[in-house]
C-alpha cells in the first residue's frame, strides 16, 4: 500500500501519479489534499503519510508540494522516515538502493508529468540493496 499526500502546489501532478498507480493496479491510500483551488498547509500531509508508514499501514509514500522541499522536510522530522526529494531517475534509483528511502518527494511546480511518472516507477520498482555499508549508514541517521 502506497500512502499519498500533497498540497495545492502538488495536486495536479498527484493526479498524474494516481493515473499511473491505477493503470498499474498499485494500491494506495490518498491522504489528500483533494483540490488545487484551496491553499492548504503541506506539513499536515507530510505528517499523515509519515504516520501511515510508521504505523505499518503503508510501506512507502509519495509526497508532492510545489517544490517538494517543504513536504519532505516535514516528513523527515519523523524518526524512521527517509523522504527523498528527487527530480531525476538516477536519484530515485540510488535512494532506494542506498538509503532505503520510504518516501519519494517531488515538486509539482518543478517536474513535468512524464518525468515524474518515470521517477515514481523507478522508485517503486527498485529494492534496497541490503549492503552492510548502507545498513550501517542508515542506522547512523537515527543516532542522536
Ligand atoms: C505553497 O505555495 C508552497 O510553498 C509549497 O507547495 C511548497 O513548495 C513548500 O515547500
Amino acid at each position: 500500500m502506497i500512502a499519498l499526500g500533497c498540497d495545492h502546489g502538488g495536486y495536479d501532478l498527484m493526479q498524474e501519479v494516481i493515473a499511473y498507480l491505477d493503470k498499474n493496479g498499485i494500491a494506495y491510500k490518498n491522504f489528500g489534499c483533494f483540490s488545487s483551488q484551496e491553499a492548504v498547509d503541506y506539513p499536515e500531509y507530510g505528517r499523515a503519510v509519515a504516520k501511515a508508514i510508521l504505523s505499518g499501514e503503508c510501506e512507502k509514500g509519495i509526497l508532492i508540494c510545489g517544490t517538494g522541499i517543504g513536504i519532505s522536510i516535514a516528513a523527515n522530522r519523523y524518526e524512521g522516515i527517509r523522504a527523498a526529494l528527487c527530480s531525476d531517475c538516477f536519484s530515485a534509483e540510488a535512494t532506494r538502493l542506498h538509503n532505503d528511502a520510504n518516501i519519494l518527494a517531488m515538486g509539482g511546480r518543478v517536474l513535468g508529468p512524464g518525468l515524474a511518472v518515470k521517477i515514481v516507477d523507478t522508485f517503486l520498482n527498485t529494492e534496497f540493496s541490503g549492503d552492510e555499508r548502507h545498513k550501517r549508514r542508515i542506522s547512523k541517521i537515527e543516532e542522536r
